[in-house]
Formats: C-alpha cells, sequence, structure tokens
C-alpha cells in the first residue's frame, strides 16, 4: 500500500499542511523541535487511531485549535481509498472512502505501519508493558478479532478487578457467585488472547530468524518467546477457569487480577542468552530491527499487503551494515518515510530514487529541485 498525499490541519505545530509522497522514499530533513516527528506521528495516528508517543489524544490538536483532521489518498493492489481521521473534546471520527466507521476497529487496519524510532529498544530492554502494548499494536492492526476481543479483555478485567476489591472487605455468597461467572467470561477471552498472541510471535519468529542470522553475518542465532505468567501450561479456558476459581482467595487477598495475558511478557534470546538482560547496545538494536524488518514480512503475508514504514531518526544511528541491510530488504516493495538531522549519514544509494523535504517550524519544502538546480 503506498500514501498518495497527506493533508493536515492543525495537528501538533502543523496549522496546514498538503503534500505529495514520493511512491518509495521520502526523506524529511529538519532541526531540532521542526515537526519532522510530528509528521511520521500524524501517519501513525491515521494509521491506528493512536499516537505512538503520548496516550493523551488532545496533545495531538494544535495549541489554539479545538479539532485536528489529519487525510489521507491511498493506493492499494486494487484500487484508492481515502481515509481521514478527526480529533476533537467529543473524540474520534473515523471515515474509509468518506463513510464514518461506527467502530474504530472496523477503520483499523486500512493503512498498515511499522514505525522504528530510538525508543523501540524498549521492546527488548523495558518493562514487559512495553512488550505487550507492541503485541497488541501489531495483533491489532493485522486483526479486528483480535482489537474486540482485547477490548472486551480489558473490560472484563477491569470489572474483575473491581469486584475483588469488593470482595476483600465484604464477603457474600452472591459476591462470589459473581466472581465465578467473571472468571467464566474471562478465561474465555484470556485464552483467545494467548493464542493469538503466542501464534503471532510463532511467525514473526520465522521471519526475524533469518533477518537476523544475515544481519550478523551468520553469527548469531535469534529466537522470541512467548512467556505466560502461570506456571505450566493452560491451554483452555476450563484449565484457566478452574486455576483461577482455586486460586480465588489469593487474587481477593491482593484484590487483583494476578493471572492472565495482562501480566504475560515475550523474551528475546541470542545463542540462548536472554538479550534484554546480557546483550550489548548494538545486539540490542539489531534485535529490535530484526523484529521490525520481520513484522513488515508478516504483515505482507496476513494483509497481502506491504505496510509503510516510518523510520524516525534511526537511519543515520544504524552503522553502515545494518543500513544497507535493512534498505536492501525494503528497496522497491515498502513506502519508507525517513527523518533526519543531518542527510549525511545516510546512505547515498537512496537518495536518487527518493522525495527530500525540509521541514520548518512546521513548514515543508521539496528540495530535490533546488538541490539539483545547484549542482548544475
Ligand atoms: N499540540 C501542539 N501544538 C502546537 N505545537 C506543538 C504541539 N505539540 C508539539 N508541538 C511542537 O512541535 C515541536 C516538536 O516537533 P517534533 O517532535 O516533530 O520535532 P522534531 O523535528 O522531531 O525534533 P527532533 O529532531 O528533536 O526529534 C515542539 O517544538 C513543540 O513545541
Ligand atoms: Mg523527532
Amino acid at each position: 500500500m503506498i500514501i498518495e498525499s497527506i493533508k493536515l490541519q492543525q495537528f501538533r505545530n502543523y496549522e496546514h499542511l498538503e503534500v505529495d509522497f514520493h511512491p518509495k522514499m521520502n526523506i524529511f530533513i529538519g532541526q531540532n523541535a521542526q515537526g519532522k516527528t510530528n509528521l511520521l506521528e500524524s501517519i501513525y495516528h491515521i494509521a491506528l487511531a493512536k499516537s505512538h508517543r503520548t496516550s493523551v489524544d488532545q496533545e495531538l490538536i494544535r495549541w489554539d485549535a479545538q479539532q485536528s483532521k489529519v487525510e489521507a489518498k491511498m493506493t492499494y493492489q486494487y484500487g484508492h481509498i481515502p481515509l481521514s481521521l478527526e480529533l476533537s473534546a467529543k473524540g474520534k471520527k473515523a471515515k474509509v472512502n468518506y463513510l464514518e466507521q461506527a467502530k474504530l476497529s472496523q477503520y483499523i487496519g486500512h493503512l498498515n505501519v511499522v514505525l522504528f524510532a530510538p525508543e523501540d529498544l524498549t521492546i527488548v530492554k523495558g518493562s514487559p508493558a512495553y512488550r505487550r502494548r507492541f503485541i497488541d499494536i501489531e495483533c491489532g492492526q493485522m486483526s479486528h478479532i483480535y482489537l474486540n476481543t482485547l477490548s472486551s479483555f480489558v473490560r472484563i478485567h477491569k470489572q474483575k478487578n473491581a469486584l475483588l476489591k469488593q470482595l476483600k472487605y465484604q464477603s457474600s455468597e452472591a459476591l462470589k457467585i459473581q466472581l465465578e461467572v467473571m472468571n467464566e467470561q474471562f478465561s474465555k477471552l484470556a485464552i483467545e488472547l494467548t493464542e493469538r498472541r503466542h501464534l503471532f510471535i510463532q511467525k514473526l519468529l520465522e521471519y526475524a530468524k533469518k533477518i537476523h542470522c544475515d544481519i550478523s553475518n551468520q553469527s548469531e542465532q535469534l529466537s522470541i518467546k512467548y512467556v505466560s505468567n502461570i506456571d505450566g501450561h493452560i491451554e483452555t479456558e476450563e484449565a484457566l477457569n478452574q486455576f483461577l476459581n482455586d486460586h480465588q482467595h489469593k487474587e481477593i487477598e491482593r484484590q487483583t487480577s494476578l493471572y492472565g495475558p495482562h501480566r504475560d511478557d515475550i523474551t528475546f534470546h541470542i545463542n540462548g542468552y536472554d538479550v534484554g538482560k546480557y546483550g550489548s547496545q548494538g545486539q540490542q538494536r539489531s534485535t529490535a530491527l530484526s523484529t521490525k524488518l520481520a513484522e513488515i514480512e508478516l504483515i505482507k503475508e496476513v494483509v497481502g499487503e506491504y505496510p509503510v514504514l516510518l523510520l524516525d531518526d534511526v537511519l543515520s544511528e544504524l552503522d553502515d551494515h545494518r543500513q544497507s541491510h535493512l534498505l536492501s530488504s525494503i528497496q522497491n516493495k515498502v513506502q519508507t518515510f525517513v527523518t533526519t538531522t543531518n542527510i549525511h549519514g545516510i546512505n547515498h544509494s537512496i537518495l536518487d530514487d527518493a522525495n527530500i523535504y525540509t521541514i520548518e517550524a512546521g513548514q515543508l519544502a521539496l528540495t530535490n529541485e533546488r538541490e539539483r538546480e545547484n549542482n548544475d
């Protein structure tokens, strides 16, 4: 899939912006705080109806405005579709082909993105919450069913926690029966989520293993595992339900749900050791890179089209070998958006067939022509 053009109104530091993109490579050069990340964030936002750097949607609206709007013209193998996402104090309004979507879960997935930013190292070495967020976002953009299951699970998880708090101080038969009913629903959704996440990690690993092996010149074998927080294997909803009922007293005592996918994790191992704990910074960076490149291939397998790739401030951070590897693996198949403060760190081979823009205080200028003239 390709983003032909984008239009921003009152988004972050962009008052109004309309820009056409190159089908392959788009490079944005600018000093700090000019709006490079904001532009990539607008693409991420119209794709996933959320930001990658804040959970407070209102922050995306320009300071002196009441609402923001992002529009994108998409081209797929089968045709063109416009997308739009409006944000105001009332919430979000998402449209596909000018038709408002009743549920965001129906909207998400029309534009698939893979974002690689410096903070992605937290996937490898940060807390488990980052890794769960990673799985949820990636599974969510490939499957409406996953998104629906996840939102039902989040709802029941909250309700169960409230009930556990109540039970701690007021133990009645009626409340206990309520907990058992809730555990049944909880178990069903928990097992469904866990199965889907397992499958995702398994498929992701198939690609990541090969990519990582290449990046490391055949010296490192990567493995990724989904780790359940319940000891021993619980694979059916009946077994989980039984387990939860057997361990009720613990959950009531702690007033919170102790067991389930909200506490699961994934681990990354290179040649058998934990990369988050023992890996060098370069190995952690390669692991994050292999994982992102694997995601691109997995989205292609599941969705049938390549996603767009957003590289925020990372390309010039990669050494030559990793940069060439990344560029050769996306060449001619993945529309890419790169930000950088300095074009000198970027491999020359990609500059010929690319649009190069400068960003200054929320204004964009295409510089290809000017540069060519200067060189003449
Ligand atoms: N809601 C908003 N309304 C107006 N301006 C905003 C809003 N949110 C952020 N900004 C401004 O956007 C600027 C930051 O832009 P951005 O994060 O895109 O910078 P950048 O070009 O990526 O810089 P760096 O190279 O440091 O990463 C900040 O100066 C900030 O003041
Ligand atoms: Mg930035």
